[in-house]
Formats: C-alpha cells, structure tokens, sequence
C-alpha cells in the first residue's frame, strides 16, 4: 500500500496476471461452487490493487459466472473490502452500540483532531484514514479498532496518541492491551 490514496488510474488493468489466474484455480478446487468462491478472490484482489472498484467487480464476476451485482453486494456488505481508496495506516473504528455506549465517539473525534482529518477521512499529512465501521465482534471490550491488521480494545485517547506516535516514528506498536482495569466508560 503506498503512503497516499492510490487513484483508481494509476493503478493499471484489472486483469489477472498469470500468477493470479493459477492461484485462481487452485482456490477453486477448494469451494464447492464458483459463487462460494468471491470472498477469496475478493482479497486476492485487495491486495493486488489495495481497494475494490467496479471493474474489480465486474472481473470477478466474469471470472466466477456471477453478477457484477452479487459481487457489489458481497464486497458492500463487509467493511474489510474497502470501496476507496486509503492511506497507509487505515483505522476502523467501531460505533455500533456496545461501543458507542463505553465512547466510540471520543476516539473518533481524538483521531480527527489528533489526525486533521479531511471530509473523507484521510489525514492532512497522507499517512492515516480513518472510518467508522459497523460492529467488529470486540463487543465486550470496547471502544475498539482496527488498525490494518491490528486490533486494539478498550481504547483511550491516550492508546490511539500512542499508536500514532508509534507508527510516525517507525517505532513498535502497543500491544494491544486486555487488563480489566484498562475499562473506561463513557464521558459527558
Ligand atoms: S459493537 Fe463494537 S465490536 Fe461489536
């Protein structure tokens, strides 16, 4: 992924590459029909072409005899298939209930001030972007994100400062943090 949202054009043909058709078949082999099949492909592409337009949709479609429909449904269900472009570090943070209730909002809004977020949710200096998401079955122990592949639970302002600070500095990142203690409720 590079360090700026990757427009749609400079991302080349949405074809698959010898390597990727053969990966393809062996996928195959492994689902009972083709249609099971759009979840894997839809990573493979993910990580090919780092986020999921419609002639993606519609390559995977041909490629599986679906369509293009069923692939937009699939993809627009799952917020892990991203549907526009993102800067390197990607935060999804969770608002549903369990962690609206223990301050999903607070990290939200430190990570728009701390990030100078834009209207679409990337940072002023190309690095982050953030977006709120539905439930990520971290319900017991919110607020909670998604960094990349990263998880971190019952989040404060002050995890989020140190994540960030982490990723800037190309230092290690915080281990994500379980202790009870850690538990924060919501403010006024
Ligand atoms: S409600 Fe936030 S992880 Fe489920």
């Amino acid at each position: 992924m590079s360090h700026s949202a990757t427009s749609a054009a400079s991302r080349g043909p949405r074809e698959w590459s010898p390597e990727q058709a053969a990966e393809i078949e062996l996928i195959l082999t492994r689902y009972p029909t083709k249609k099971a099949a759009v979840m894997p492909l839809l990573w493979m592409a993910q990580d090919a072409w780092d986020w999921i337009d419609l002639d993606i949709m519609r390559l995977i479609g041909r490629t599986l005899e679906l369509p293009p429909s069923h692939v937009h449904a699939v993809a627009s269900f799952y917020t892990m298939f991203k549907k526009a472009p993102t800067n390197k570090y990607f935060f999804q943070v969770c608002h549903t209930l369990s962690c609206a209730l223990v301050g999903a909002e607070r990290i939200l809004a430190h990570l728009e001030k701390r990030l100078e977020l834009d209207e679409h949710g990337n940072s002023k200096d190309g690095l982050f972007s953030v977006l709120r998401v539905e439930c990520l079955a971290s319900c017991g122990s919110g607020p909670m994100a998604q960094m990349n592949e990263h998880f971190y639970e019952r989040l404060t302002p002050e995890i989020i400062d140190e994540v960030i600070d982490a990723l800037r500095s190309g230092k290690q990142l915080p281990e994500p943090r379980r202790e009870a203690d850690q538990w924060i409720f919501p403010v006024s």
